[in-house]
């Protein structure tokens, strides 16, 4: 049995676990930190995939005002392929939705497969460059 909801402070080791297994941290982002501002406020969160008490998907979305973005989209790899992500897409829409969020956006690295899973979902390619800078 699957259920979706969104993450408390107690699940940070489970959900980072989930993030590191499928190769979505990076040396230069800490994913607790993420996690742990993820939800301190009321403009993001973390929804989770739990299975037999178990944490086994995430995603992390938020809205700024104008877009909703998703982040650390991530399935375990022995539970990949059962619908897990498209349940977690849904769940962060709605959560985007409930506040009034009008559009959502996500970024994918060059070269990752899953942007066969967006486009098969419906998501469109859009013609934006990214631009970053550190503010710390
Ligand atoms: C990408 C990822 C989240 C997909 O999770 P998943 O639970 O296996 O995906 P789902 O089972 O919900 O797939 C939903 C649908 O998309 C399809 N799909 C999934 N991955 C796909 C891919 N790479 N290319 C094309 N279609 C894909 C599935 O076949 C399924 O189609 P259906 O419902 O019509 O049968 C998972 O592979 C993962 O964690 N990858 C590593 C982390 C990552 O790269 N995340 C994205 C960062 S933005």
């Amino acid at each position: 049995m699957i259920g979706i909801r969104a993450a408390t402070p107690g699940d940070c080791d489970a959900v980072v676990a989930v993030w590191e297994a499928c190769g979505l941290t990076r040396p230069w982002n800490d994913p607790v930190a993420d996690f742990r501002r993820a939800l301190g406020h009321d403009a993001a969160t973390v929804i989770v995939a739990e299975e037999d008490r178990r944490i086994v998907g995430t995603a992390m979305t938020g809205f700024d005002g104008h877009r909703g973005w998703i982040y650390y989209l991530g399935v375990a790899p022995d539970r990949q392929g059962c619908g897990m992500a498209r349940q977690l897409l849904d769940a962060a829409c709605d959560w985007l939705r409930q506040r009034g969020c009008p559009k959502v956006e996500l970024m994918l690295r060059e070269g990752n497969p899953a942007a066969g899973l967006y486009e098969h979902l419906g998501w469109e390619r859009q013609q934006v460059h990214v631009f970053a800078r550190w503010l710390a």
